[in-house]
């Protein structure tokens, strides 16, 4: 069993996509655990996107993610970092395959939609950078 921390970004937000997004995962045999819709705090989206710090795109990934509502979810399941990955397709939907939720619904990089945790240790620091009241169901 493991858990991951999962964005829906503003884009798919504001496009109305939480619905699709979150029975694409349930379907999938994963659980939502933890969920909640919030205006994210600039800190928090700097310290989420840490390893980006040094990119040309650091200033807008976080503009982007403060730019409105994001719902963060915490999934659970068997192998569900590697899992919900590729539900999501690639980063870059142009890459991503018809099928997944990236190929199925964007189209650029900067507005791929989604986010989740890229391994196990990202997973745990992030889930307790975004629930730090913590969460309800394990
Ligand atoms: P995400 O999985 O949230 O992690 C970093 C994000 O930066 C990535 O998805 C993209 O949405 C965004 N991004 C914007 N430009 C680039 C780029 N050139 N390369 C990688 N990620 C980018």
């Amino acid at each position: 069993m493991e858990k991951t921390l999962v964005l829906i970004k503003p884009g798919g937000v504001a496009r109305n996509l939480i619905g699709v997004i979150s029975q694409r995962i349930e379907s999938r045999g994963l659980s939502i655990t933890a969920m909640k819709l919030i205006n994210a705090e600039r800190s928090t989206v700097e310290k989420h996107y840490a390893e980006h710090a040094s990119r040309p795109f650091f200033g807008e990934v976080c503009d982007y993610l403060t730019s409105g509502p994001v719902l963060a979810m915490v999934v659970s399941g068997t192998n569900a970092v590697k899992a919900i990955r590729a539900t999501m397709g690639a980063t870059n939907p142009l890459d991503a395959s018809p099928g997944t939720i990236r190929g199925d619904f964007a189209l650029s990089i900067e507005d791929n939609l989604v986010h989740s945790s890229a391994d196990l240790e990202a997973a745990q620091n992030e889930i307790a950078l975004w629930f730090p009241e913590g969460i309800v169901k394990n």
